[in-house]
């Protein structure tokens, strides 16, 4: 376990900083996606990312959870350096991390039910634990009726919601949501964005990176802009400012 233990041990207990950039550079060849990012994101907030396509959202979230490697600069997740965790402890700390995209992708011939209970298989969890936790994550996420539904029968906004209680099921420190509604009309939009606020009201720390302005307002939460690979504007309580 070492120090993610830690990690686990000290969530909501009292104010720290999950994660911080310091001086963040990565380069896909040419192109500088982030150029000496800083950030830092406190344990238990809703942090909404913004800004233009190709600003580098998605690279930030890939970053955070190790899909994509740093140039430069220093990432901490609840201060160790995710550059020098060893290999074998990097499935531990992705443990900690759930993340949702924009296409949802379930398993197409399994239930509701079992695409959640899937993903706790994977992670070693033992069937009676199975049996019980994922009642709870789907009552959770408003969808126990809908168990035996598989994903041809569902809408699009249930299917989300599916993804959201897969990616819970390891009961994250950490939600990362990159355009999660982008493909949802605005009733699911809508019921996506105020099940995301529930799991923040629940302790876990989101950062939810969208365009929509007009979800972002409604949030009225911590505004991060990124804009040429840098944070330019951080706003408390606010709103879409491109
Ligand atoms: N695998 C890759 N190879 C080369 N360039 C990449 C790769 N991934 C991203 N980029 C480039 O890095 C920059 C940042 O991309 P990123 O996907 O992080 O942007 P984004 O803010 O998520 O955009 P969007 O809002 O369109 O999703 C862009 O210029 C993009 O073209
Ligand atoms: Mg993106």
């Amino acid at each position: 376990m070492g120090a993610f233990g830690a990690f686990v041990y000290y969530s909501g207990h009292y104010d720290y900083i999950v994660i911080k950039f310091e001086n963040v550079t990565k380069h896909y060849n040419k192109t500088k996606a982030l150029d000496g990012l800083d950030l830092e994101i406190h344990h238990g907030e809703f942090i909404s990312l913004v800004g233009m396509s190709g600003a580098g959202k998605s690279t930030l979230l890939k970053l955070i959870i190790g899909e994509e490697k740093i140039d430069g600069g220093k990432i901490l997740i609840d201060d160790i350096d995710i550059s020098r965790v060893k290999k074998t402890d990097l499935p531990y700390l992705r443990r900690k991390i759930g993340v949702v995209f924009q296409d949802i992708k379930l398993l197409p011939k399994r239930t509701a039910f079992e695409n959640v209970a899937f993903a706790m298989e994977v992670c070693g969890h033992r069937k009676d634990k199975i049996g019980k936790d994922v009642p709870k994550i789907l009552d959770l996420v408003g969808l126990m009726h809908k168990k035996d539904n598989f994903p041809h029968q569902m809408s699009g906004g249930e299917k989300q919601r599916v993804a959201i209680a897969r990616a819970l099921a390891h009961r994250p420190v950490l939600l990362l949501a990159d355009e999660p509604t982008g493909n949802l009309d605005e009733v699911n939009a809508n019921e996506v964005l105020d099940l995301l606020l529930k799991i923040n009201q629940l302790g876990t720390t989101v950062i939810l990176a969208t365009h929509a302005a007009d979800l972002v307002n409604k949030i009225k939460k911590r505004v991060i802009t990124i804009e040429n690979g840098k944070v330019t504007i951080e706003q408390e309580k606010g709103k879409y400012k491109l």
